[in-house]
């Protein structure tokens, strides 16, 4: 199981950000989860550079920018030197503030250049009777796949997220038996895109709401490797709770 703890911007100090990190430590060593924590990026470096850890990084986002006079990004590479070892890619809050899909596949580009294991994020805004929904998933995984070399296109790890189910509670998240149906479909698309069995490595995780409350549950049943943890990951006794029922 894989656990991916997207801080998004609600760590703000420091200290929070090391108790974190601290918990995060002790919950990778008494479990067989593993941890990735994706803090906010000026804390990246500080929380890495502590020593050899059993704990994964992530950037919350890239640029597509290289390198060279592009004020105010921060380039895969710098990232990656600053201890990241992944990088979410096309977290819907980023595509709400403008990312489109060409942007998330140069961004998929940039991410496995220099490294980094790109978390793909996807996910449709709602649900509706004809399953245009499941169109649109796939839309959002075709492009950024194809855009990626094909011996390259395995390499990648892809978080579902529907948009309906972010930023709630357990009530809210996506009932056990519709997950298992999505990372079907998503296996079938996988499979359809990549050459031979190498869409089966890709690790499929869920974001939206999962808590303590749900997180067995939904693991539970749906054939998925992990989730990407917002609200609940940023609390050190909500996380502890999460972690450990799955675990
Ligand atoms: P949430 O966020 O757990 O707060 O719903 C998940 C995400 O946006 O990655």
């Amino acid at each position: 199981m894989l656990i991916v703890s997207n801080w998004k911007a609600y760590i703000e100090a420091p200290d929070k950000a090391r108790a974190l990190l601290t918990r995060a430590k002790a919950l990778a060593r008494g479990t067989r989860t593993k941890i990735v924590l994706a803090p906010p990026a000026p804390f990246l470096g500080m929380l890495a550079a502590t020593k050899r850890s059993n704990v994964g990084f992530a950037a919350q986002d890239i640029s597509i920018a290289i390198s060279g006079a592009h004020t105010g990004e921060s380039t895969a590479s710098t990232l990656r030197a600053a201890g990241a070892s992944y990088a979410i890619i096309g977290h819907s809050e980023r595509r709400a503030a403008g990312e489109t899909l060409e942007l998330v596949a140069q961004k998929m580009n940039r991410a496995q250049a220099q490294g980094l294991t790109p978390i793909l994020c996807v996910g449709e805004q709602e649900r509706d009777e004809e399953g245009k929904y499941l169109a649109f998933i796939r839309e959002e995984i075709a492009s950024a796949l194809l855009a990626l070399p094909v011996k390259e296109r395995s390499g990648l790890v892809l978080a579902y997220e529907p948009v309906w189910a972010i930023g709630k509670s357990a009530a809210h998240a996506i009932a056990p038996l519709d997950l298992s149906e999505m990372v079907l479909y998503i296996r079938k698309v996988l499979a359809e895109l990549l050459p031979g069995k190498s869409g089966a490595r890709i690790p499929i995780l869920y974001g939206g709401s999962v808590e303590p409350e749900n997180a067995r549950a939904l693991a539970a049943a749906s054939g998925i490797d992990g989730f990407l943890v917002g609200h609940a990951s940023v609390d050190p006794a909500t996380f502890s709770a999460l972690v450990k029922s799955v675990s």
